[in-house]
Parts: C-alpha cells; sequence; structure tokens
C-alpha cells in the first residue's frame, strides 16, 4: 500500500520542497545548452537538489523546465514510488518488489475533471518550437523534447497500453522524431499497426509526475501495462483521459502532452548524448517521427526534462534504474523459484543503471550461484543491455560497490568462476561493439563473486566485529567526537 499520497507532479514537488530539495532557479537561463550544462555540474555535488527553471531565456510565458527531478536523492527516488523516505537501498528495494505485485488498472475520467484539458491547442495552433526545448550536449542533433517523457501506444492486436520512455527530437512545430531500440514495446507496437497498413496511433507526455516516468522507463513484461504497475505503487488507480484523437489514455493530470500518429517513414534523428554516457547514432539515420493533431497543457505547466551523462550523479536514470532493475530481476528470480535471494541491485555507477547487476545469495546447493546469475542476467527484469552479473554471499551489501569488488576480489577463482553468455540482448547504443550494426546483440559476464559452495565450510574466515564491539563503538561514538553516525554493518562474527 501506497504510504504517501501524491496524485501529480506538482504534489510531488511541494513534498519534495519540503525536504529543501528544490532549487529554484529564476535567473534567465538557455535552454539550448546551459540548462544541461548547469545540471551536469550541480549532479556531481552530494546531496544536490533538483533544478526548477523558471525563466527559460528567450520564451516569455509560463512554461518552467524541471531537469533531473531524481538525480541521485533517496528521498526523491521514495516519495516518487509512494514510499516513505528513509530506508536503505536494499530494504527499498525489497518493498518495491513487494509492491510490484498489486497491479491496478487505471480509471477514466471525465475532460471536465482532467486538469492536462486545460488548454488544447489543434491544427495549426501547434508549436512546439514556441517551447523552451533544451539542447542538452553540443553534439546533439537537435532540441530534445522528450528525455523525461512516456510514450502511449496500443498492441492493436491484443490492446494491451504501453508505456515507455524515449528520446524524441524536434523536427518541426508539429513534428517530433522518436527513437526506439530493438526489441522495445514502443517499437513491436508501431510495426503491428504499419503492419495492418495503419498509422500508429501515440500520445507522449512531456510534464509528467516521476512514478509514470519511471514505470514508463523500466521494462515490465510485454503483455502487461505499466498504468497498472503505476496504480499498485499508488495505492490507487492512475486517473486518464481518453485523447480527443486517438482514444488512448492520457494521464489526465500530466503537464504537457502531445497525441498524434506515426507512419513506417523516418527523418535523420540524432545524435544524442545517451545514458551510456556517449553519442548514440550517428544521425543521419531514418528514424520514424509523430506527427501532432493535438497538444494539450495545465496552466503554468511544467515540463521534465532528464539528462543522460557520464557521471551517475549527474544522469537522472542512473540512481533509480539502478534500484528498479534490482526490484524488478529480483522479483523475477523469486518468480522462477530461487531461494535464499538476499538483495538485489543494479549498479548506478555503470551505464545509467545499466551494466551490472549484484545479487547477494545465501548459498544452499551445488550450482545455487550459478543458477541465480543465469536468470538474473537473462529474466525479463534485467536482461537488457546488462553486462556484469555479480553473485555474492549474504554478508556483502550488493548496493556497495566498493564491497561487492572486495568481494570479487578475495572470493572468485577467475579460471572457474566466470561464464559467458553471448549473443544476448543489448542495444545500437553499446559504444563497445563495432561496428554499428552488430549491436543489437551484446554478451554477458556471470561472475561467481562468492564463495565456492564445495568449499564453502573450509572458506577463510573474514575479520568482522563482533556484535558486541560494534554495539559498543556505536554507544561511544558521539563521545569520541567522531564524524557522522555509525555505519550500518552487514557482516559480524558470532565466534562459533
Ligand atoms: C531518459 C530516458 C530516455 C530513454 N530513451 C530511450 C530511447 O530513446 N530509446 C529506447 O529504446 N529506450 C530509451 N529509454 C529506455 C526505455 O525507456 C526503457 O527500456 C523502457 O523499459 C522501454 O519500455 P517499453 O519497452 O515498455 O516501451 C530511455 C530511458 C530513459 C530513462
Amino acid at each position: 500500500m501506497a504510504e504517501v499520497k501524491i496524485r501529480d507532479l506538482r504534489e510531488w514537488l511541494a513534498a519534495v520542497e519540503k525536504l529543501g530539495e528544490v532549487k529554484h532557479v529564476t535567473q534567465e537561463v538557455d535552454p539550448v545548452l546551459e540548462m544541461g550544462a548547469i545540471t551536469y555540474m550541480n549532479g556531481q555535488n552530494p546531496g544536490h537538489p533538483t533544478l526548477l527553471f523558471e525563466n527559460p531565456k528567450g520564451f516569455s510565458g509560463d512554461v518552467k523546465v524541471l531537469f533531473n527531478p531524481i538525480g541521485n536523492s533517496m528521498n526523491r527516488l521514495s516519495l516518487a514510488m509512494r514510499a516513505k523516505p528513509g530506508r536503505t537501498p536494499i530494504q527499498l528495494a525489497e518493498y518495491l518488489k513487494d509492491e510490484f505485485m498489486k497491479k491496478i488498472p487505471p480509471v477514466t475520467v471525465e475532460p471536465k475533471d482532467a486538469p492536462i484539458y486545460e488548454n488544447v491547442l489543434e491544427g495549426d495552433d501547434i508549436n512546439l518550437l514556441a517551447l523552451p526545448v533544451p539542447k542538452h550536449w553540443p553534439r546533439d542533433g537537435g532540441h530534445y523534447i522528450g528525455t523525461s517523457d512516456a510514450i502511449i501506444t496500443q498492441d492493436p492486436e491484443t490492446g494491451r497500453i504501453n508505456l515507455g520512455t524515449y528520446r524524441q527530437m524536434v523536427h518541426e512545430k508539429n513534428i517530433v522524431g522518436y527513437y526506439s531500440s530493438p526489441g522495445k514495446d514502443t517499437l513491436l507496437d508501431r510495426e503491428k499497426w504499419w503492419a495492418l497498413g495503419k498509422p500508429c496511433p501515440v500520445v507522449s507526455c512531456y510534464g509528467i509526475d516521476p512514478l509514470l516516468f519511471i514505470c514508463a522507463a523500466t521494462g515490465f513484461p510485454k503483455d502487461e501495462s505499466e498504468y497498472d504497475y503505476a496504480g499498485g505503487l499508488n495505492g490507487a488507480p492512475i486517473e486518464v483521459v481518453l485523447g480527443k484523437h486517438t482514444g488512448l489514455p492520457i494521464p489526465a493530470r500530466a503537464e504537457l502532452v502531445i497525441e498524434g500518429y506515426s507512419y513506417p517513414t523516418g527523418r535523420p534523428e540524432g545524435p544524442f548524448g545517451e545514458f551510456t554516457g556517449y553519442y548514440g547514432r550517428p544521425g543521419n539515420e531514418q528514424t520514424p517521427y509523430i506527427e501532432i493533431k493535438a497538444m494539450y497543457f495545465r496552466n503554468k505547466p511544467i515540463m521534465t526534462a532528464a539528462l543522460m551523462a557520464d557521471m551517475p550523479g549527474s544522469n537522472e536514470q542512473s540512481l533509480f534504474l539502478g534500484l528498479l532493475r534490482g526490484a524488478k530481476t529480483w522479483r523475477d528470480m523469486e518468480a522462477c523459484g530461487i531461494p535464499g535471494i538476499k538483495g538485489v541491485w543494479g549498479a548506478p555507477e555503470c551505464a545509467g543503471g545499466f551494466g551490472m547487476t549484484t545479487v547477494a545469495l545465501k548459498q544452499q546447493y551445488p550450482g545455487h550461484a550459478q543458477q541465480a546469475a543465469a536468470i538474473a542476467a537473462q529474466c525479463a527484469g534485467g536482461a537488457y543491455y546488462q553486462k556484469f552479473t555479480f553473485v555474492v554471499d549474504e554478508d556483502i551489501d550488493p548496493s556497495n560497490l566498493g564491497e561487492v569488488m572486495w568481494a570479487a576480489s578475495t572470493r572468485c577463482r577467475c579460471s572457474e568462476d566466470i561464464d559467458i553468455l553471448r549473443n544476448t540482448w543489448s542495444t545500437y547504443l553499446d559504444p563497445s561493439k563495432n561496428p554499428n550494426e552488430t549491436r543489437p546483440f551484446g554478451s554477458k559476464a556471470l561472475i561467481y563473486a562468492c564463495k565456492d559452495f564445495e568449499h564453502y565450510k573450509e572458506f577463510s574466515l573474514r575479520t568482522a566485529l563482533t556484535r558486541e564491539q560494534y554495539d559498543k563503538a556505536c554507544a561511544r561514538w558521539k563521545e569520541l567526537g567522531l564524524p557522522g553516525q555509525a555505519p550500518a554493518l552487514m557482516a559480524f562474527d558470532d565466534m562459533k
């Protein structure tokens, strides 16, 4: 059950404001390259706030731009997931994997009850060029209105509604490109429409509740709707209103939305500074686009933007995807019947939350670690563009990269404890594979950074404090004038 009641971006911002984690930037700032630069540099500071640019240079009007709503703040992430702040990373992952089981479908409201219909523009009145659309990186191929977004499509065969986050570059005042990697639901949906000889109906939200953004940016089973998962986390159905042209369900409390159709033709799109910290695709590829039929927005809308970057703190998806991939992989592994899982975490430090998954496991039988690694690496929640799967023992915190590396360097026998999976699901955005056409296939290393099960009992004992030593040191922490707080520890020596 949701622990906090938040219905939309504005209510989430108000809750974050109370924690002192919003910086209102009232001075004029240019959406072209300046907002991106400030967001990148702001993200390098621990405890950085989210940035609300209230005065985009060159744009009179009431449109604000919110950059990197989540950043590397566990507080902001917890509130987005409707959880009270205060959990450790692994506790939040465990909370989410259980919340994922509670799906609630959306509820349709009347247009008069949908704030998104406060302003409606159609035909010639639609003009994306009148909005402060950011250009993030100097070599970006254009201005990207879609980053912290959700594209809504429908499977024409089953009726399943999909929400997915996709980069979207403005081509003209009423045309926007959208790039989808192979295997993603938006791509599969649109190809089904085109195979039927019909244009693909599309809605795209550019100012959105972080809950919907995070659900859209996370892969859920292909036959299920992100709306249902978001509703479950929200503890109440997401309110939607039907699009006037497509009939697609639009989040009724979104900030800025477009509705239109896409056709099986393309325009050159990109490059774009990607989640990997590199530019993705050269920029001359023909990429499908949306012809916009209507644009809807609330009074004084807030556009949301996500900077992708090399440094984890500055990359909007690093922390939340590290958490969400961990939680979803954990759920998928349990569904496959793997016992003894103590925690799962995708590494925020690696390629925007992708690239690495660590499973903490209480080993119970021969081959248990190998089975866990293979499933973590290939399950729906964890397979895409994932390169390194570590299995560690239960005394290691999988969200602590330092501990994981310590376990790898002390428990892994490289000649026996690394397996490679080949031709696995990857993306054109992986810079390590060349030439570019080969990129949809990648490879994965399964690394057993855990005690060898055959010799588990003889394995060298780690140096660990006894509980008594720990408690005594904690009790004296303040008296001794030591900085910060006594750290939480995972491992203790029971002296048996
Ligand atoms: C800010 C951001 C931008 C993204 N841009 C793209 C993109 O341009 N193309 C893509 O294939 N995936 C992109 N993704 C990843 C997808 O949103 C993600 O894989 C999602 O699970 C896709 O959902 P779907 O398969 O249900 O549509 C992006 C994610 C984030 C957080």
